[in-house]
């Protein structure tokens, strides 16, 4: 890995063994960007300088209008095409100038004022600053290249070193102009219970993309994108993966400009965005990660999962297995007591699960979703020991305790409210609009986050408690806070999302032991953001096999299963209403960090027992499921079967899973090839106990049964035996 600079080109050259990233400095001053890809030695850019006709020596701004070049940082300032940072001066008027002024390259990577962001072991970064000589304004970009993962984080941070204030208007993370727009986009777009559907295009001129304007990254959308080469496959072709390590709002876009360059950019969402700085102060955007592989769309996932394995989560459960929990939420609603929830607790032990999860509807008085959030008190109606007396029973059962928070909400019918109706996000005047009946409160005051966090604190202390759900069940329209003068409204968004990292960073900090699990409604904020702060995120309120199988394949492309939380729950499934079989169920959602989500006191014995059998298996299997190399073999998008896979990293075990949806008249079975594996082992296939060959599973396949009814799957547990 190295980062180099060649004085005689003016360029950068940002290297691993296999990628190389490469900008030079227009007429010595303005970033430009020349490759971003497999590794080169070098590039003679004769391409660049032919097309704009310009040299070192004749270039010159009015010559050669940076509206034709490729662009690192563009700023509207003679590229008219969407900038990547945008400022007002006191004035009114917008310009920005950027030039080159010094670079340094260090070992590691800073770290982020207030925002999370990726570690830098075995990484190195150049930190350029470019300037606005008029106002003083600077900017300075941090490209960090790792030796063990193809990816690229970027990020800027805008300084005012000028005499007056400013107003930074856009300020995304990275930039990146392709040469042509020959590629396909593929996005990730959704609904409650159905988040993270895939869809694919090609480009064409113009503008495309996705982003979020919900104050959260969002069910319906998520901040990732990746152009591929049109030939790109699973295995092969060229894919260029942008993720966003943050939680709000954000835009992630693509414009192709009228000689087809093709402008990738990523960052906090623009509308409604804007942050004033002060002369001295400065502005840190999120962190972006640019994720190349020539080994196709799975290539760039293995990247992105070794990233988020090595260098994103953190903490005593990181790279542990995880406990296999029994979650009471779909079992009983808001209808329980604790009798009711001992009973489940204690057949859950039976069947082998080691974690008992109390979820929404245990404090205040609330029964149903409109009220008592903010009353972090226990309901001694339904619970008459509190936490503390129940999570002493579970534990005495041999059972960890786990419970659900939502920490961020406000419900009106609350003593909160009732005494801060001013706390929630709100514009005075305009109705209080409540989704699932509650509100925002605002996380930019200070003794919010303070009354909040000493309340979830001595909450989670009082419980005793082994593991906490974080959920958040609402997004966030109609901005304002009474708290900060009219020239900051703009600013909330943003600050609403530094208090919740502020608030998660002091929680998770107060226990270094508990498991802890991100939640929005399901799937609402499944991002880089929160797995800095927690391992796994839950995701989707969708439990249903199939659609699981759709959901956890395109949360693939960027997040591993050991960050997907994945329950088996009841059928007829909540959601959909359909029937899988439990080994379907199971199969599935062991590709996720696994738990249960259903009345067990309900099941005959035999279920229990075959349950039991169940988690006693994943115990063997889990690391690979969970920390393997992980490979899609079929996509469920693509048909009517999905299929994938995890080996460890010295290829002697692997598991694989493979799901029919619908049973059709007269199947016959079928190969299905593997991927992965050492094709001179021997490997022992656990279920069957029959042999194979790495090779035969490899280029000749592994049978699938014709299936017998809908939903059935199949799954091995392959072990080298020689
Ligand atoms: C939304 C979550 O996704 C569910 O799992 C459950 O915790 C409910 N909230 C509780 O209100």
């Amino acid at each position: 890995m190295s980062i180099l600079f060649d004085q005689n080109t003016k360029s950068f050259h940002l290297s691993n063994s296999r990628v190389s990233y490469i900008f030079r400095l227009a007429g010595g001053m303005y970033p430009m960007h020349v490759h971003w890809g497999r590794r080169v030695r070098a590039v003679n850019d004769e391409l660049l300088t032919r097309r704009t006709i310009w040299t070192e020596e004749t270039f010159s701004l009015n010559e050669t209008s940076l509206d034709f070049l490729p662009m690192e940082c563009p700023t509207f300032a003679g590229d008219l095409r969407e900038g990547m940072i945008h400022v007002i001066h006191e004035n009114g008027m917008s310009a920005l100038l950027l030039e080159y002024e010094s670079h340094q390259v260090i070992s590691g990577k800073p770290e982020l004022a207030g925002l999370p962001s990726a570690r830098g072991e075995d990484a190195q970064s150049l930190l350029l600053t470019l300037r606005d000589k008029v106002s003083g304004v600077a900017v300075e970009l941090c490209y960090t290249v790792y030796e063990d993962v193809d990816v690229i984080a970027r990020s800027a941070r805008i300084i005012n070193d000028g005499k007056t204030p400013v107003t930074v208007d856009k300020a995304l993370s990275a930039c990146v102009d392709f040469e042509g727009c020959d590629y396909n986009l593929t996005t990730l777009s959704g609904a409650w219970v159905r988040e993270r559907q895939l869809y694919t295009r090609p480009l064409v001129p113009g503008d495309q993309g996705t982003s979020s304007t919900r104050g959260a990254s969002s069910v319906q959308t998520s901040p990732f994108m990746m152009l591929t080469s049109k030939d790109a496959t699973e295995q092969t072709g060229e894919a260029f993966g942008f993720a966003l390590c943050y939680s709000g709002g954000f835009e992630a876009s693509v414009h192709v400009d009228q000689h087809f360059i093709s402008r990738a950019q990523i960052g906090i969402q623009p509308f409604n965005f804007s942050w004033r700085l002060l002369p001295g102060e400065s502005f840190q955007t999120p962190e972006a990660y640019l994720c190349y592989s020539c080994e196709g769309i799975g290539g760039m996932s293995r990247n992105f999962h070794a990233l988020v394995h090595r260098h994103i989560t953190t903490g005593k459960y990181a790279h542990s297995t995880r406990p296999i929990l029994i979650n009471n939420w779909e079992a009983t609603y808001f209808d329980f007591n604790e009798e009711k929830l001992l009973k489940l607790a204690r057949v859950a032990r039976r069947a082998g699960i080691d974690l008992f999860v109390l979820d929404d509807g245990w404090f205040g008085h609330r029964d149903a979703a409109n009220s008592s959030l903010g009353d972090w008190y226990d309901d001694k109606n339904k619970l008459p020991g509190g936490l503390a007396g129940l999570s002493e029973k579970i534990h005495k059962l041999g059972l960890m305790f786990g419970l659900w928070i939502e920490p961020e909400m406000i419900s009106v019918d609350s003593d909160l409210y009732r005494q801060h109706p001013e706390w929630c996000i709100h514009v005075p005047g305009y109705p209080r609009i409540e989704y699932r009946d509650q509100l925002v409160l605002d996380l930019s005051r200070d003794e919010v986050r303070d009354y909040v966090v000493d309340a979830i604190i001595a909450a989670l202390r009082r419980g005793r408690v082994d593991y906490v759900k974080w959920d958040m069940n609402r997004f966030i329209n109609m901005w304002g806070s009474t708290n900060l003068p009219a020239s900051r409204q703009q600013e909330l968004g943003h600050r609403y999302i530094l208090g919740v990292y502020d608030m998660m960073r002091r929680i998770t900090g107060a226990f270094p032991n508990v498991l802890f699990e991100s939640c929005a409604g399901g799937g609402g904020r499944f991002d880089l953001g929160m797995m800095c702060f927690m391992p796994q995120a839950w995701c989707t309120d969708d439990t249903d096999a199939w659609m699981r199988c759709r959901i956890q394949h395109s949360t693939s492309l960027v997040f591993p299963p050991s960050t997907m939380g994945a329950h088996v729950s009841a059928v007829p499934n909540h959601q959909t209403g359909r029937t899988a079989p439990l080994a379907t169920r199971a199969a599935v959602a062991m590709s996720g960090t696994y738990g249960y989500e259903l009345d067990l006191t309900k099941l005959p014995r035999k279920e229990i027992e075959e349950i039991r059998v169940l988690n006693k298996r994943l115990r063997e299997i889990q690391t690979v499921l969970l920390y393997g190399t992980y490979y899609r073999l079929l996509s469920p998008y693509e048909g009517n079967e999905a299929a994938w896979m995890s080996v460890t990293k010295d290829k002697r075990e692997a598991v694989v899973t493979h799901v029919y949806a619908q049973a059709v008249p007269n199947m016959k079975d079928k190969l299905l090839r593997l991927t992965g594996l050492d094709p001179t082992l021997t490997y022992r296939d656990d279920v069957t106990g029959k042999t194979y060959g790495g090779d035969e599973l490899m280029y000749y396949g592994i049978i699938l049964h014709k299936p017998w009814g809908d939903y059935m799957s199949q799954q091995w547990h392959l072990v080298a035996i020689d």
